[in-house]
Parts: C-alpha cells; sequence; structure tokens
C-alpha cells in the first residue's frame, strides 16, 4: 500500500478578495477564535497522517513560516514568567510538522504553484490542502480522501454539491457514480464554468490527492481561465491519461479567503468552542434578538 507522506499547501496568492486586511498580513493568518486558519489546516494535515509540508509561499508571506517556526525568545519569556501552558501550547505548534518552503516568485496560478512543489515531492502521490480552504469534519477530510486512495489507487479530488447559480465560482466536475459510497469516476472538469453552462453541481474544493504524473502536465501547462496556470486544466489532462475519482466527503467547507465565508467558519468555531461555546451561543441569541 502507498503511504502518502507529503503535503502541499499553497500560499502564494494575492488575497484580493480581502483587501485591505491581507495587504500586509496573509490571509491565511486572519484568526479563527484563537488560531490563524493556516494552523487549522496544518493539523488537519498532520491528523491525516502527512509527515511533511511543502508551503509554496511568496514575498509578504514570512509571518506564516515564523508561525510555526520556534521563537527562542518568546521561549524564555514564557519560561521566566512561569506561563507553562502557554510555552507549552507554541512549542506544540513548531513541533507539529517538518516544513519547507518552497517560494512562487509569480503569482502565475495554483497549477504554477503546485509545479513549484515538484522537487521536494518527487515521484509519490501527495495531498494538496489550500491555504485559506477549511473543512471541519469527524474524519479529517484528508484522512478520508486516504482511506479512499487505499482502495482506488488513483488521484481524488474533493467535492461538494453547490447551487447550480454558484457553479461559476468554482471547478466542475462531471462524474459517473461508482461502487464505493460517494465516489465518482471523473469524465470531464471545467474550471468556473459560464453561468448555464455547467455540466453539473459538483465543485472541487481546496483537498486534492494528486499522482505525481500531475507534474508532466502542469510543465507544459499555458494559462488558462482568468490568465492563470489554472490545476484544473491539468487534471483534466491526467483524467484523460488514468482513472481519477470526485469525492463527495463528510463535513463542512469554509472558503476563508472570501469575507462571508470566513466570518461564517468564525461564528461555527467560536459555538463550538469549549471555553468560549456556551457564551457566544448567548452573545449571538441575544444580538439576533435586538436585531429583531
Ligand atoms: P485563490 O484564488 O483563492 O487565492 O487561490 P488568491 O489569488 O490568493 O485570492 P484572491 O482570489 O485574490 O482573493 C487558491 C489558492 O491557491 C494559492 C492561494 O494562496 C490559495 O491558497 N495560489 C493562487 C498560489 O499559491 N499561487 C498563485 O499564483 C495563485
Amino acid at each position: 500500500m502507498t503511504q502518502i507522506r507529503k503535503a502541499v499547501i499553497p500560499v502564494a496568492g494575492l488575497g484580493t478578495r480581502f483587501l485591505p486586511a491581507t495587504k500586509a498580513i496573509p490571509k491565511e493568518m486572519l484568526t479563527i477564535v484563537d488560531r490563524p486558519t493556516i494552523q487549522y489546516i496544518v493539523e488537519e494535515a498532520v491528523a491525516s497522517g502527512i509527515e511533511e509540508i511543502v508551503f509554496i509561499t511568496s514575498e509578504g508571506k514570512s509571518a506564516i513560516e515564523n508561525h510555526f517556526d520556534y521563537d527562542f525568545q518568546l521561549d524564555t519569556v514564557l519560561k521566566e514568567k512561569n506561563k507553562n501552558t502557554l510555552q507549552e501550547e507554541l512549542n506544540n505548534i513548531s513541533n507539529l510538522i517538518d516544513i519547507v518552503s518552497v517560494r512562487q516568485k509569480k503569482p502565475l496560478g495554483l497549477g504554477h504553484a503546485i509545479w513549484m512543489a515538484r522537487h521536494v515531492i518527487g515521484d509519490e502521490p501527495f495531498i494538496v490542502l489550500l491555504g485559506d480552504d477549511l473543512v471541519r469534519s469527524d474524519v479529517p477530510c484528508c484522512k478520508q480522501m486516504i482511506e479512499l486512495f487505499d482502495q482506488v489507487g488513483e488521484s481524488i479530488v474533493a467535492i461538494q454539491r453547490v447551487p447550480m447559480d454558484q457553479t461559476h465560482q468554482y471547478g466542475i466536475v462531471e462524474g459517473v457514480a461508482t461502487d464505493i459510497a460517494d465516489t465518482f469516476r471523473i469524465s470531464g472538469m471545467i474550471e468556473k464554468p459560464a453561468p448555464g453552462e455547467s455540466p453539473s453541481n459538483m465543485a472541487i474544493i481546496g483537498r486534492y490527492l494528486l499522482m505525481p504524473d500531475i507534474f508532466r502536465h502542469l510543465g507544459s501547462a499555458t494559462p488558462g481561465h482568468g490568465g492563470e496556470i489554472q490545476l484544473t486544466d491539468s487534471l483534466m489532462r491526467l483524467a484523460r491519461e488514468r482513472a481519477m475519482y470526485a469525492y463527495e466527503f463528510a463535513g463542512r467547507r469554509y472558503d476563508a479567503g472570501d469575507k462571508l465565508g470566513y466570518l461564517k467558519a468564525v461564528v461555527d468555531f467560536a459555538m463550538t468552542h469549549p471555553d468560549l461555546g456556551s457564551a457566544f451561543k448567548d452573545y449571538i441569541r441575544s444580538a439576533c434578538d435586538e436585531k429583531t
């Protein structure tokens, strides 16, 4: 059985949807209750058995690398002040996992960002988690995909059903149901179809399990939708060569790179937070009452 050991997390995008908040702060560092979005994503990878993470970064994203680094000065101060719980929590973050960073010099698109990881990934299947896509689930989304990979042994993209009038915001797949629950064999794929032209409502979200052959296609890819090197175009070329599956994962996904998606994540995570949840729910109830 092939083990999935490595994950790529691209964080080199410009985050224009969240300006001006993201002018000087990476969107992946915006806080969901008490930790940055990117920490939840790294924690999902770790909980799924991933051993090494490759961040695809760009200028201005060093806060992400620093967040997972060991901070000697902070560690010393916390120790001196006997803030042991906090000290342990911070050390746990820096001990989470091995991280490698690769720079994407220009934001040429998600496909190009993934291609930048080719030397670190080498010749093995790997996971991609988008740095602004949060998934909440009982079993981590990547783990669900790795379990499916044990059965199908081919690339898998995670999908969710979206209303037909939102399909133009996503990469959309067409597929035929297989004998495995919630799993479809992909027959077609299109990036952000024009309104009314979507072949289905199965939208690709920010989790992929990819065979290393994807790099061959990414290496020869030309700009597609929006003038960017799109991952979807290379996925489609790979899907013509060998089987590829779409998996309707169990869980809820939040687009934390979008203002409304981010706010939904903050509210949902706050309502179920072990320390704050109950007080936050009371507040939300009273705030709703006041507004009606
Ligand atoms: P998005 O389109 O959501 O990110 O890309 P963006 O470009 O940062 O955001 P907006 O649309 O301007 O607000 C999806 C993922 O791909 C990464 C982003 O960081 C995000 O995780 N990405 C995108 C790169 O790493 N490099 C790119 O050239 C483009």
